[in-house]
């Protein structure tokens, strides 16, 4: 097929991503949470091409970016108050919106629902893209569906290479796992997707704990069970069953295996079941930052690279419970379904 061409988001290259764009082809571009497949939103041909592209079922929604200055009345049928406080406190931000759509909304693009997602991307790379395109970008991430979001362009191209026309490079996705998903558009807020914006510091705008989602909740293909998943498996453990549940791999040969963790308690466990920073006859350890915000940064580039060392299964440090982890630990649980 067509060959990917990898270019920095120069102004240059930028310029030749909105011809592209306004010629009904997908790019994928740097957000701040991961890179996403966009396609201009008031086109049907074009946005179904990112389905094809993600090999994506296409009644999947697709979230609407918009520049910071855009009106979002363009795309949606109301703007709640609490709209506009999450977006004067949020936008540019890795937070998106539902809210009842504007009648042209493509179909293609809300999966026939009578919702939109918008969503004001905080990456200046991104943002330049929009303004020079002029208009909306409908962008899943640049996955094959149901794999690992990509964090660096580079992961775009072992996911889409051939299969799209351009990757526009803005390094590392600072964020690092996808935003924020808050319904808007039922009359009282539900958190649909946790992300790395705590449903904590969202309350704090509100002055209201969003709700969680129940049997009206609108479809979210981030709410399958299994998603965002490695190629190998992935089980998480506590630190205080490694050394048990290491020994069993062991036992019943199951190695070699990849080990992710950040603790002390877990690192400790770790090494002291034969695991170390290069690969031996046990696997590898890789060690993560042990802040939360940092393994969100890390966290998809960590499961790739365990993806990819010649082990059968990948083990992980089980998140704590508390509120802040959450999109971390909502990731690693599909990961590990
Ligand atoms: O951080 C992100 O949100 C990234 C970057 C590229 O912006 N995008 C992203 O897109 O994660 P995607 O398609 O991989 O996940 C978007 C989620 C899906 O689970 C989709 O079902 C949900 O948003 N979604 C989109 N529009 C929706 C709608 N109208 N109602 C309910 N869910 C919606
Ligand atoms: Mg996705």
């Amino acid at each position: 097929m067509e060959s990917t061409r990898l270019l920095p988001a120069s102004d240059a290259n930028i310029g030749l991503a909105v011809e592209l764009l306004r010629r009904g082809e997908v790019v994928a571009f740097p957000t701040e949470t991961v890179y996403g497949l966009g396609a201009d939103a008031s086109n049907p041909e074009a946005v179904q091409k990112i389905f094809a592209a993600k090999g994506r079922p296409s009644d999947h929604p697709l979230i609407v970016h918009i520049a910071a200055d855009a009106d979002p009345l363009q795309w949606t049928a109301q703007w709640p108050e609490a709209a506009q406080r999450l977006a004067s406190v949020f936008w540019p931000g890795p937070l998106t919106l539902i809210l009842k759509r504007a009648a042209h909304v493509p179909d293609a693009v809300t999966g026939g629902q009578d919702t939109v997602g918008l969503r004001c991307p905080g990456h200046p790379d991104a943002q330049r893209l929009l303004s020079a395109f002029g208009g909306a970008l409908a962008a899943p991430s640049a996955n094959r569906f149901g794999r690992i979001s990509p964090t660096s362009a580079s992961h775009v191209l072992e996911e889409l290479s051939g299969r799209i026309p351009l990757i526009l490079d803005g390094g590392h996705c600072q964020v690092g796992i996808e935003s924020t998903i808050i319904d808007l558009s039922r009359g009282f807020p539900v958190l649909l997707r946790p992300g790395d914006l705590s449903i904590e510091a969202i309350a704090g705008v509100l002055g209201q704990m969003p709700a969680r989602p129940d049997a009206q909740a609108p479809r979210v293909s981030g709410a399958l069970e299994q998603h965002y998943a490695p190629g190998k498996p992935l089980q998480l453990v506590h630190a205080s069953a490694l050394q048990d549940v290491l020994s069993v791999v062991r036992i019943s040969q199951c190695s070699p295996v990849a080990v992710i963790g950040w603790s002390e308690p877990f690192l400790n466990a770790a090494r002291a079941c034969g695991f170390g920073a290069s690969l031996n006859e046990n696997g590898q350890l890789l060690v993560m930052a042990n802040d939360v915000h940092r393994i969100a940064h890390d966290l998809y580039a960590v499961l790739r690279q365990a993806d990819h060392l010649p082990v059968k299964s990948i083990f992980c440090e089980q998140p704590p419970g508390l509120a802040v982890w959450e999109g971390v630990q909502d990731r690693l649980k599909r990961a590990s379904a």
